[in-house]
């Protein structure tokens, strides 16, 4: 079964101490109430996760970890494995974000060892693709999109356990989007590739992630093929992250 639609995951990033983490996610628990039509997500530091299990307790908000190691143990100091994080009370976890992909030279095979280690300690893997900013330029997105999905996504994928985020690497933070054409023809291009190579590949959530913010969240997730988003600094104020969520609930449902 795959996630319950919009499927908003918030990625807090290298951001939160405790205080202003606790504050944060009691209001946005608040907002959220008992129970949910969609999923909803927040990914903080690990070193909040701990904290962060106690503070969604009772909420249907999803926890997650952003990023783990593609080992389940071993000499790698200062890394994390992914059944640690499952333990801390994870279910969750971010893999092959650009950031990581950028400033800590993942490529493609290391981010797909990275999601099996996740789908084999049973966390929900979100795995990140994306073109730079060259590359868009050039043309040459749908290309970029094709290698990273086949190289980046376990054969042993399917909706239940793994949902893809496209984000545009030079959308990442900087207040630009590609337009509802662009998104559309990204994510209808990933869910081509992945009905071609999974049974399940039209359940899929292809989450669409860059400068996501409330003011724009309708117009985004309104296109075909977007079944959520994945938000990065417009996560870190509950109010306007609750605000994407809602924009993502089809009218009536
Ligand atoms: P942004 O980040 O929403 O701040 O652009 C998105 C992300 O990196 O996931």
């Amino acid at each position: 079964m795959s996630l319950a639609r919009p499927i908003v995951l918030g990625n807090w990033k290298m951001n939160g101490l405790a205080g202003d983490s606790a504050a944060r996610t009691e209001a946005l628990k608040e907002l959220a109430g008992a129970s949910l039509t969609g999923t909803l997500g927040i990914f903080p530091p690990a070193t909040l996760l701990d904290r962060a299990r106690g503070w969604v307790e009772g909420s249907p908000i999803l926890l997650g970890a952003q990023d783990c190691h593609a080992k389940p143990s071993g000499a790698f100091t200062g890394d994390l494995a992914a059944p640690m994080l499952r333990e801390i009370g994870a279910t969750a976890v971010i893999v092959g974000h650009s950031e990581r992909r950028q400033y800590h030279a993942e490529g493609d095979a290391t981010v797909r060892a990275k999601a099996e280690a996740a789908l084999e300690a049973g966390l929900l893997a979100v795995i990140c693709i994306g073109e730079t900013e060259a590359e868009y330029l050039a043309g040459e997105t749908l290309d970029r999109l094709a290698t990273q999905l086949e190289g980046s996504l376990p054969d042993a994928s399917d909706a239940a356990r793994v949902v893809v985020a496209y984000e545009p690497v030079w959308a990442i933070g900087t207040g630009r989007t590609p337009t509802s054409e662009e998104i559309a023809r990204a994510h209808g291009f990933i869910r081509d590739k992945l009905k071609a190579r999974f049974a399940d590949g039209g359940a899929f959530g292809i989450l669409y992630g860059g400068s996501v913010k409330a003011e724009n969240a309708e117009e985004i997730l309104a296109v075909d093929d977007v079944d959520g988003a994945l938000v990065g600094g417009a996560s870190l104020d509950a109010e306007g992250f609750w605000a994407i969520y809602k924009a993502g609930i089809a009218p009536g449902a």
